[in-house]
């Protein structure tokens, strides 16, 4: 008669136990279809159609003579985009504007500026206005020469002035004179891409005015999206992870640091599906990894151990 009570009350207890496993079961299973479903429409099927000329007439890239900026700008003039290039060498800006009318015979204007100056942005709103601008991609940056303390760097001031106007300053000043000139309002249609990095996800010690700037680009960049999504205009934050140009010094690429053209072919494709992205599958990987899975504390010491590697190695190979 005990057993009987005690086998009858473990029962009960038993019913709502399995009632809480199966819908923590269920809603993991529905949690892990619905990002294997997200995955595959951000990463295989991809939005690559959102970007044409429909947007608007012109395509405007900064730092757009080398690296990941020239990819853009290729890339958009192969869709029919005019191109608006922006950089620092009127030369190279000819060269490339010259490669984008032989090869996709669109139309090209340059503006030739150095953004680590503060007063270009009468120059370049006067060489934008009565443009219809589709699409802006604030892609110039600078960074590091290589890993360094902050109290190291040689000529400090000057270091950071240039790189807060670089980084910084461009992406707002840039968004400004887009917005106040063009109807991109009146259109309800627009897009920016804005080149954060990873180094903007966390800090990055040895890099850290750079970190910090780039942080600051996606938080720019997600604010300024929710601000003006209601409009129609996407404002995307880009994180890319290691990409093989001149600014990283890559030679060879390999699948986690692909050329700058691979790289932004996949980017595109998430244009309108993620408001903050990493732009390239194994990049959105590793982002997982070092946000979600690792403790942030372990990713940054493990980035000063890195850098403090490098600065070493580079210090030694100088003298
Ligand atoms: N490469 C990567 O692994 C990586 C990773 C994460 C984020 N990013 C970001 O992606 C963007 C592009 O990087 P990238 O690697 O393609 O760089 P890059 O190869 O060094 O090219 C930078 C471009 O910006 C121009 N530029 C540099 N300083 C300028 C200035 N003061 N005024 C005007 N133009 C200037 C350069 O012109 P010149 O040719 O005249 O120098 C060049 O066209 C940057 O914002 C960077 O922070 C890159």
């Amino acid at each position: 008669m005990k057993w009987m009570n005690v086998e009858e009350t473990l029962r009960g207890a038993e019913e709502p136990l399995f009632w809480v496993g199966a819908f923590t079961v269920a809603s993991l299973a529905l949690w892990l279809v619905y990002r294997l479903l997200s995955g595959f429409r951000i990463w295989v099927l991809g939005n690559g159609k959102l970007l044409s000329p429909k947007l608007g007439k012109w395509a405007v890239v900064t730092g757009a003579t080398d690296g990941i900026g020239k990819s853009y700008a290729e890339e958009l003039a192969r869709r029919g985009f005019a191109m608006m290039l922006i950089s620092r060498s009127q030369e190279k800006l000819d060269d490339v504007a010259r490669m984008l009318q032989v090869l996709y015979n669109v139309e090209t204007k340059t503006i030739a500026v150095d953004f680590g100056k503060s007063d270009i942005y009468c120059r370049i709103e006067a060489a934008l206005a009565g443009l219809e601008v589709g699409v802006l991609v604030n892609n110039v940056g600078v960074s590091y020469s290589y890993p360094e303390y902050y109290l190291h760097i040689p000529d400090l001031e000057n270091f950071i002035s240039n790189m807060i106007n670089v980084n910084m300053t461009s992406v707002c000043q840039v968004c400004n004179s887009v917005f106040f000139f063009f109807p991109f309002f009146c259109r309800s249609k627009g897009v920016i891409l804005n080149i954060s990095s990873a180094s903007g996800m966390y800090p990055v010690p040895l890099l850290t005015v750079y970190s910090a700037t780039k942080a600051f680009v996606d938080f720019f960049s997600r604010g300024l999206q929710e601000e003006y999504r209601r409009q129609g205009i996407i404002i995307q934050s880009v994180l890319p992870f290691f990409v093989a140009t001149k600014m990283t010094r890559i030679r060879k690429p390999t699948l986690d640091k692909p050329t700058p053209d691979r790289y932004v072919a996949a980017e595109l494709s998430t244009v309108g599906l993620q408001s903050q992205t990493n732009g390239y599958f194994p990049h959105a990987i590793m982002g997982w990894v070092t946000t979600k899975l690792v403790p942030s504390s372990i990713v940054i010491f493990l980035g000063a151990r890195m850098n403090r590697l490098q600065r070493t190695g580079y210090l030694q190979r100088r003298r």
